[in-house]
């Protein structure tokens, strides 16, 4: 899948393999934990496959804030604007259907020039930087990811 090729930790295998039937079961989870979440994809119309998607999520106990999760575009079709439009669609989703979100959160890792290029263009602001640790047993290098935050347009 289009996520696994996003920059990964050194030594990291973790791998997604998304399937309907997994989608459904992390809705139903999110739903009894007061969470949606709102996913926008985009379909090649030829293959009717879907060649990238772009989702979030909003708790029903800080519904102003939306945190941004997984953006990905498969290999063959990028770089013609559809990650992008992706996140465009799904901030104008917010607007139109979440009037109450005020706040748009997500973190990328420094090195992901593609997704962070997108959202400096979107308006999201670098708010901090961090480390997330990979590999507890041989104490692997750290990875720095830098954190985005931007306040929605209205
Ligand atoms: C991030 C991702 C979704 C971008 O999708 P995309 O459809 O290729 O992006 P776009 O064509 O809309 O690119 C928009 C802008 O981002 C920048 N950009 C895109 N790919 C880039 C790259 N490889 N290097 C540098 N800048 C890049 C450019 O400024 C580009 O605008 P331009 O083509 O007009 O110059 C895609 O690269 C992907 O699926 N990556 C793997 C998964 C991932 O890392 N997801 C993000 C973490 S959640």
């Amino acid at each position: 899948m289009a996520k696994n090729t996003a920059p990964r930790a050194p030594g990291s295998e973790e791998t997604y393999a998304m399937t309907p039937e997994r989608i459904r079961d992390m809705e139903a989870h999110a739903e009894t934990q007061g969470r949606t979440i709102v996913t926008v994809a985009v379909i090649h119309a030829r293959s009717a496959q879907v060649v990238g998607f772009s989702d979030l999520q909003i708790s029903e106990f800080r519904p102003h804030v939306a945190y941004q999760q997984w953006s990905a575009v498969t290999s063959g079709h990028r770089r013609r604007g559809l990650g992008r439009s992706l996140k465009a669609r799904l901030t104008r989703t917010l607007i139109e259907d979440r009037p109450g979100v005020r706040i748009v959160c997500t973190d990328n890792a420094e090195d992901n020039a593609s997704v962070r290029a997108i959202n400096t263009e979107l308006g999201f602001r670098p708010i901090r930087t961090g480390h997330r640790y990979h590999g507890l047993r041989d104490c692997g290098p750290s990875w720095p990811s830098a954190g985005f935050a931007g306040a929605r347009a209205s």
